[in-house]
């Protein structure tokens, strides 16, 4: 009997969470922190007070946007990843004069939508949307013009991947876009914990609620039986690896099963949900400098929170 996409797929997350779950330091990827109610919530985190990089990046797109226009030129193959509402795009369009935008997402009918919206408001530009998940491979199609590709790479997301993760991604973009191609990127700061620590530890508990509900998700994904109840939400900047975590930290002894597998944890055992990695601005230019890109411009705000940086394509292409 055939097995449909669908269980394939579920039979692949249960794997791979059951490999967290079973290691000495258990730990969840953040991936599994979006579905529909985690996608919410973290919309409700970028309206926090205490969490800046949302705002802070899209301040400097603003008040920047005509000089990152005269860097990039018109005319690029914009090719948006992680492209959600293409909002960000957006913004820059008026000004950018894209001549293809490929948005990349995960969930092709959200990303549908919205593209049908922007081909009204931008009729010039020529839009093909892309349901992929690119931390698979960054194949593009033929449909993709090769000409002047822009990786477009906001909300520090990048930050989700370990150093080493992230040089594979970059240079995998950079084996994308030929001599005349670039990226556009938005990274994350290191600056005073006690900022950053607020930014992942809200006073009304949004970001809390956030990395519980990856455990809501996974009883339903893959059939875990967490009991949201006994566990809790801690977040914290760690200065030696330049990052902040965020761990789930059972508050009694416990035990969570799942199809072929149990684990108990003891009070205070934690599953790590996400790493957040900060960068200097020589360390964001070095990382891009590994992968083949030359940084030729870093936009900040005035306090140095956040960074938008350019880097165009090195040698060969
Ligand atoms: C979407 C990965 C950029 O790391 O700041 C927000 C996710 N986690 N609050 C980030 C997140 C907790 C966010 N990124």
């Amino acid at each position: 009997m055939p097995t449909s996409q669908a269980s394939q797929a579920s039979a692949q997350a249960l794997a791979e969470v059951a490999a967290g779950l079973d290691a000495d330091h258990a730990s969840i990827s953040p991936k599994f922190l979006y579905d529909e109610l985690g996608s919410h919530l973290f919309e409700a985190i970028c309206e926090l007070d205490e969490y800046y990089p949302t705002r802070t990046e899209a301040a400097i797109f603003r008040r920047h946007a005509a000089d990152i226009a005269h860097a990039i030129g018109a005319g690029s193959t914009m090719i948006d990843l992680g492209a959600g509402n293409c909002a960000k795009a957006a913004s820059l369009f008026p000004l950018l004069h894209p001549a293809q935008y490929v948005p990349i997402d995960i969930s092709a009918d959200f990303l549908e939508d919205a593209v049908e919206s922007l081909r009204q408001r931008f009729p010039y530009i020529e839009m093909s949307a892309l349901p992929l998940d690119f931390s698979a491979g960054l194949d593009l199609p033929a449909t993709v013009s090769e000409q002047k590709r822009l990786f477009f790479y906001p909300g520090s997301s990048i930050g989700n991947f370990t150093p080493a993760q992230a040089h594979d991604l970059l240079a995998r973009m950079r084996g994308q876009c030929g001599a005349d191609g670039g990226i556009l990127i938005g990274m994350d700061l290191v600056k005073d914990a006690g900022v950053l620590n607020a930014a992942y530890d809200d006073a009304v508990g949004v970001t809390s609620a956030f990395n519980l509900n990856v455990l809501r998700h996974l009883n339903r994904l893959v059939g875990t039986d967490f009991d949201v109840r006994q566990w809790r939400h801690v977040a914290f900047y760690n200065p030696t690896e330049s990052r902040v975590e965020m761990h789930l930290e059972a508050i009694e002894d416990t035990t969570v099963s799942w199809p072929g597998g149990r684990r108990s944890f003891m009070h205070g055992e934690r599953i790590h949900t996400e790493n957040s990695y900060k960068y200097r601005k020589d360390a964001a230019v070095a990382l891009l400098a590994q992968a083949g890109f030359r940084t030729t411009d870093v936009w900040t705000d005035d306090d140095e929170w956040f960074a938008v940086l350019y880097a165009r394509a090195e040698g060969t292409g």
